[in-house]
């Protein structure tokens, strides 16, 4: 496994192999089941796997959020090395957004709402390393997980409004034996909050078990899974929605398919989940 920084290196590295297919999965690094299977797949699915690890100050607004980011480089390339990675990229802030750097990719209506809503310039952010990555690797594949939803939805706009010459692969999000979703914000759960971040798996159970019973009216479905996350008492939700999954336009009947998410503050700790119905 080669680890690179500079983007020649990384240029270089990945076209002494023109004909063979590439696979991406861009990373903020502290790796876990979620990120490990989206490179399993890649392994599976092409010649080649390249990951980046890069922490991206664009798409956080908010400094104390990106400064608590979880990191653990050493232990990220142990796995990747595991993992049968071929290439990763370290970049630095510098060497991706170099001083005079102006230049922003941006998805406008969809990334207006949920998340984009509570994270003003976070999608604006995402896109734009996203276009870089894409531009240094030029993978014929790159890997999301389903968990981020809206930045799937948001990824896929980009690549076919701009002609990215990349398929987007989505993969199922990884859970705990509880139900709660993998992520590398979940280590900032204490043993309590840990224990009620369940909530959001629940609020969303329930929601698919009453939507399999026939009920269709979305404001119906909201107000239970607001129910369900109000029993957990360190939580505090930023939004539940049930929303169209491509123009994210709220709904008032679950006619056809719909996308359920939320994102909710447990003990401070801002979780996102979601699932496609039906
Ligand atoms: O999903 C993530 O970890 C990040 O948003 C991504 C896609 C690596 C861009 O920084």
């Amino acid at each position: 496994m080669k680890v690179f920084t500079q983007i020649q290196e990384i240029r270089t590295q990945r076209w002494q192999e023109p004909l063979l297919s590439w696979g991406l999965v861009p990373t903020m690094g502290y790796l876990h089941q979620g990120h490990l299977s989206l490179v399993q797949r890649a392994r599976a699915e092409n010649d080649r796997v390249g990951v980046s690890i890069f922490v991206n100050p664009t798409q956080f607004n908010d400094a104390k959020d990106l400064e608590g980011y979880p990191r653990n480089l050493e232990r990220d390339l142990e796995l990747l090395e595991i993992e049968g990675v071929d290439l990763v990229w370290t970049p630095t802030s510098e060497i991706v957004y170099p001083p005079l750097f102006q230049t922003y990719v941006e998805v406008e209506q969809i990334t207006r709402v949920l998340e984009g809503a509570a994270r003003p310039g976070h999608f604006r952010g995402v896109t734009t390393v996203v276009s870089t990555l894409f531009n240094v690797f030029q993978p014929h594949r790159a890997y999301f997980g389903q968990k981020d939803a809206q930045q799937v939805i948001v990824i896929k706009r980009m690549v076919e409004d701009l002609n990215f010459n990349t398929e987007i692969v989505i993969g199922a999000t990884q859970r705990e034996a509880d139900g709660l979703a993998m992520s590398s914000r979940n280590v900032k759960l204490s043993p309590e909050a840990r224990q009620q971040a369940t909530c959001l798996h629940h609020a969303l159970s329930q929601a698919k078990t009453a939507y399999e019973q026939g009920e269709r009216d979305a404001h119906k479905l909201r107000r239970l899974m607001l129910d369900v996350i109000s029993q957990a008492s360190l939580a505090r939700v930023d939004y539940v929605s049930i929303a169209h999954p491509t123009t994210l336009a709220e709904l008032d009947t679950v006619a056809d398919q719909a996308l359920f998410s939320m994102a909710v503050f447990v003990d401070g700790v801002r979780l996102i989940d979601n699932m496609i119905i039906p």
